[in-house]
């Protein structure tokens, strides 16, 4: 069984066909996805997956391209839903993007710091979204002790002296579709040193689409091409990185009942 540790479906692009998308997901082998709302806008609709979809969990937070919307209302709003809601998992997507400089670095600073805090009052684990960032995103982790609640970087793209870093601060590395592409070397090379209990997969569709749809729309079934990079990379089957990225899902990803006791 597939698992695909982050993606959007609840994104307008796939308003015309999502129940195809689910179809051809399972004919993948996909039996557990983990949706990400990241806003006002898209808080709502992944709770709402989620509620319908049995196999569909969530994940809440504040995304750092949205930092100098997010007001102090948004964040409470987001710690009674993650300690109400069953489904929520962990929070985020939270982090640094220095790429879309949309918000200003120390207003994301912020919003970044804050969510941790609220992840560390509520004991539950961190998504982090890194572009460019990649000192200060470690840094913060570090000055706000997220290793207490572990998490994910998501969609991995920096060197593996960061991932190692990110690995001794109780994090999992998932890797998403440029680990398909033939000259993505430093996400290959990282994989492959990346331990097998650490390792997460991901889509992250719509966007982020592997080889060889490139360019097309991405979508939760190509996980599957994710899977197989990453067996080819670590000298496995794709069953075995199938099992191995579930099992380290549902270790990092753990319904409510079982984290409050
Ligand atoms: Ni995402």
């Amino acid at each position: 069984m597939l698992t695909d540790s982050h993606t959007h479906l609840d994104n307008k692009a796939f308003n015309q066909d999502r129940e195809d998308i689910l179809a051809r997901a399972k004919e993948a082998g996909v039996g557990r996805i983990v949706n990400v709302g990241f806003n006002r806008e898209t808080i709502p609709t992944t709770l709402r997956l989620a509620e319908r979809y049995d196999f569909i969990d969530a994940v809440i937070g504040w995304h750092p391209q949205d930092a100098i919307h997010m007001t102090p209302e948004d964040l409470d709003w987001i710690e009674q839903l993650a300690r109400t809601h069953g489904k929520v998992v962990a929070l985020g997507e939270m982090g640094l993007d220095y790429y879309w400089d949309t918000s200003p670095k120390e207003v994301q600073h912020r919003v970044f710091r804050e969510q941790i805090r609220l992840a560390r009052k509520l004991q539950m684990p961190v998504v982090i979204h890194n572009r460019d960032a990649h000192a200060d995103v470690v840094a913060i982790l570090k000055e706000e002790k997220a290793y207490d609640v572990g998490g994910v970087m998501h969609c991995y793209s920096g060197s593996w002296e960061v991932a190692k870093e990110c690995l001794d601060m109780n994090f999992y590395i998932s890797f998403g579709g440029p680990v398909t592409f033939k000259n993505a070397k430093q996400p290959k090379e990282v994989l492959a040193r990346v331990p097998l209990d650490r390792l997460l997969i991901e889509t992250d569709a719509p966007y982020l689409t592997p080889h060889p749809y490139r360019g097309k729309r991405n979508e939760t079934a190509f996980v599957k091409l994710v899977a197989e990079a990453a067996a080819e990379i670590k000298g496995l089957s794709p069953e075995e990185i199938s099992l191995v990225t579930t099992e380290n899902a549902q270790a990092l990803f753990r319904p409510k009942q079982e984290i409050r006791r």
